[in-house]
C-alpha cells in the first residue's frame, strides 16, 4: 500500500488534481469502508493543498454527522437543509461559496472561513451517504477546476462502496 503521495509542489491546481487523483484510486483500492477511505482522502487533500480545514460530514440518522476531517475541531452535526454542507446534501449538487458572509444560512464553525466548496458523495443507489467540504482562508479560492475534479474524487468513493 502507498504510504505517502507524489505531486508537483507548487504547480497549479489543476495539474495537482491530475497527479492526486490516480494515487487516490489506487490508494482506496480494495477498501470498501467509506470512514477508511475518507479519512485517508482528507489526508491527501490536505497534503496536496494545505486547505485549513477538509473533511467528510456523513449522513446518517436524519443528519449530517462530522467523519474523518483534517483542520481544527468542527461543529459535529448539521441539518440536511442547513448551511452549505446541507445545500449541497438536499440539492445534490456541488455547492462553491466564493463569500461565506454572503451565504444565508453560512455556518461558521471557524471565523477564518472566506470561501468554501462542499460535493455531494454518492451511494451506490444514488443517495448522498456524504459531503466533501473545504474551507480556505482566502476569498473566493474555488472553481469549476475543483468541482469537476472532487467531483470525480466522490465517483471513485462511489465506485469502491
Ligand atoms: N461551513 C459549513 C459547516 C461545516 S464547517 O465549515 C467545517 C456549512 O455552512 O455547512
Amino acid at each position: 500500500m502507498a504510504e505517502s503521495i507524489g505531486f508537483s509542489r507548487g504547480a497549479d491546481r489543476a495539474t495537482v488534481y491530475r497527479e492526486i487523483t490516480p494515487q487516490i484510486e489506487a490508494l482506496i483500492d480494495g477498501e470498501t469502508d467509506a470512514i477508511a477511505n475518507f479519512a485517508n482522502i482528507a489526508a491527501v487533500l490536505k497534503e496536496a493543498f494545505g486547505f485549513f480545514w477538509i473533511g467528510f460530514y456523513v449522513a446518517k440518522d436524519g443528519q449530517l454527522v462530522l467523519g474523518p476531517f483534517q483542520g481544527a475541531v468542527a461543529c459535529t452535526r448539521i441539518d440536511f437543509d442547513k448551511g452549505v454542507c446541507g445545500s449541497a446534501f438536499s440539492k445534490r449538487q456541488t455547492e462553491i461559496v466564493s463569500n461565506v458572509d454572503k451565504f444565508p444560512g453560512h455556518i461558521a464553525c471557524s471565523s477564518a472561513a472566506r470561501s468554501e466548496i462542499v460535493v455531494p458523495v454518492f451511494g451506490r443507489r444514488g443517495e448522498v451517504i456524504a459531503v466533501l467540504d473545504i474551507d480556505s482562508d482566502k476569498l473566493a479560492d474555488f472553481s469549476s477546476t475543483d468541482a469537476e475534479a472532487l467531483e470525480r474524487i466522490a465517483s471513485i468513493i462511489t465506485a469502491r462502496l
